[in-house]
């Protein structure tokens, strides 16, 4: 096949492994760009992943790399999903752990010694499979060290390769103490403000985003954010300097498995031609919840996780007063903070028959979710890009959405002398304009049901899918590396 050799790196991969959206993404872009190209994606063999069911077997082992003064030997595994090479990493004394990156007891200490790792083996994985990469694509700071080991190394290996990262969220660094530079192989010269200094400290993103040849990110409006001072958790002046080399690219969707007319986890599939059997999603949605099944109640939905970036705390307040004040239910799934896990966890015996919660992680109900709300909020502080609001319009499910990111860029808001828009916008941070946005939906819902249903459509036919994007990452890829295949 022509097309460009693409190496891809992620820490987590869906349906393999995730946390949130890096994963979604990283199990279905490669797939989007394997139709033109040569892909392989290289992640960890973490303990949770399905082996038996994803079909994944040896493909070598006595796999090795040099670390710091000490050699690590590793196995690699593989799979081929959605027509895609998948290469895991199987390497027990890092990756044989519950969870991912953390645990309920907090980070694993030694993360960006598991991470450097990844990244040494992601490379030799392709030196391994003789796979020459055109593109290197990594993905936030758990790979960022392959952009400066590719310009660092000079081999000859990788003499076409150039890089590219993308930062998911830059909120997450990955900042540690120096202990771990000399296994990573980070060079003293490189420990300066303009690379991988921070405070003191070392900063694998920035060395990242120093040493890449382009920088993306997952929505055009998070990519101006960044270069301000307040949307760039400290990282402006080196995205400033690198602007020329930094584009906003929206996330697409996977429509294979975001796709209320396939969706195998929901009892009674729909489109818009069908929208009607959505109802029968929200009662059964009701019943599990145990909320008072009534399919004239509008119901709201948020599925994410429990962190201070998703606006929990706007939640805390506005749900209570809604709760409080108007005709609606309420369900959320989600889990992290402790602080906001014991409130949502709480709610249910408060508001009997009015507000459901699940703590924990639950791709079921996170369908289900989808399928059968009226709404979906997301007040989010700041949101790179977001996929649960594509999610919710192609299920129809209307997103309130604070305009901030890829929620801004994704979300049309409702105009009330036309009934156009898809969802609900409000700008403040304050739970007063989040709960004056919940009631304009919960009005609008009751007093102007055609244009509910006018919005509903309209949202439905949106097209999320990958294609858009991929082609996006292409015209980037033929400008970095010079080839012109596709233009
Ligand atoms: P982020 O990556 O910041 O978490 P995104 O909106 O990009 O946010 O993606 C979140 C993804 O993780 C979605 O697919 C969402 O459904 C999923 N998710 C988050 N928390 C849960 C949970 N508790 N149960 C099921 N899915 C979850
Ligand atoms: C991050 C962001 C989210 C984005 C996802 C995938 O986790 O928080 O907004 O959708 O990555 O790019």
């Amino acid at each position: 096949m022509s097309g460009f050799n693409i190496l891809f790196v992620s820490s987590e991969v869906a349906p393999f492994s995730k946390t949130g959206g890096l994963g979604d993404v990283a199990g279905s872009l490669p797939a989007a760009l394997s139709h033109d190209n040569n892909v392989i994606v290289v992640s960890p063999l973490y303990s949770s992943v399905d082996r038996e069911k994803y079909g994944i077997k040896p493909a070598a082992g006595g796999c090795c790399v040099h670390m710091g003064n000490c050699e690590e030997f590793y196995a690699l595994y593989h799979t081929k999903y959605d027509n895609v090479d998948f290469y895991f990493v199987e390497f027990d004394k890092y990756f044989n752990r519950t969870g991912i990156y953390h645990t309920k007891a907090g980070e694993y200490g030694d993360n960006p010694f598991r991470f450097s790792f990844l990244c040494r083996a992601a490379l030799q994985t392709a030196k391994d499979l003789d796979f020459r990469p055109d593109i290197a694509h990594v993905n936030d700071w758990q790979t960022a060290l392959i952009p400066y080991y590719i310009k660092k190394w000079n081999d000859p290996f990788f003499d076409q390769t150039k890089s590219i990262i993308t930062i998911h969220n830059i909120g997450y660094q990955g900042i540690f103490g120096s202990e771990f530079m000399e296994y990573a192989g980070i060079e003293k010269e490189d420990f300066h403000s303009g690379a991988f200094e921070n405070y003191g400290g070392v900063n694998l993103l920035k060395g990242g985003l120093a040493f890449a040849d382009k920088i993306t990110t997952v929505s055009p409006t998070y990519a101006t954010e960044i270069r301000g001072p307040i949307g760039s958790s400290g990282l402006h002046e080196l995205l400033n300097a690198r602007g020329g080399d930094l584009v906003g690219i929206l996330n697409g969707i996977d429509t294979n498995v975001w796709n209320p007319k396939k969706d195998t986890y929901i009892p009674y599939p729909y489109d818009a031609k069908t929208l009607k059997t959505k109802t029968k999603n929200k009662l059964e949605l009701q019943k599990r919840f145990g909320l008072k099944q009534d399919a004239g109640i509008a119901l709201f939905g948020f599925v994410g996780r429990f962190v201070d970036q998703k606006g929990l705390y706007l939640m805390k307040d506005a749900c209570i007063r809604a709760m409080n004040e108007m005709v609606c239910q309420f369900v959320v799934v989600g889990s992290g903070e402790q602080e906001y896990e014991e409130f949502f966890g709480s709610l249910p015996a408060r508001y009997p028959g009015e507000m459901g919660s699940y703590i924990g992680y639950s791709e079921e109900l996170a369908h289900l979710v989808e399928a059968g709300c009226d709404f979906f909020v997301m007040p989010s502080l700041y949101e790179p890009c977001g996929l649960n609001q594509m999610y919710s319009l192609a299920y129809g499910t209307l997103p309130v959405v604070r305009a901030t990111g890829g929620l801004d860029d994704t979300v049309e808001n409702y105009d009330e002398s036309t009934g156009g828009g898809t969802g609900f916008k409000f700008w403040a941070i304050s739970a007063e304009a989040l709960f004056d946005t919940i009631g304009w939906a919960v009005s609008t819902y009751y007093d102007r049901p055609q244009h509910i249903e006018l919005m509903r459509k309209r949202a439905m036919k949106q097209d999320f899918g990958w294609k858009r994007s991929a082609d996006a990452y292409m015209h980037l890829y033929e400008a970095v590396t010079g080839k012109g295949l596709y233009l």
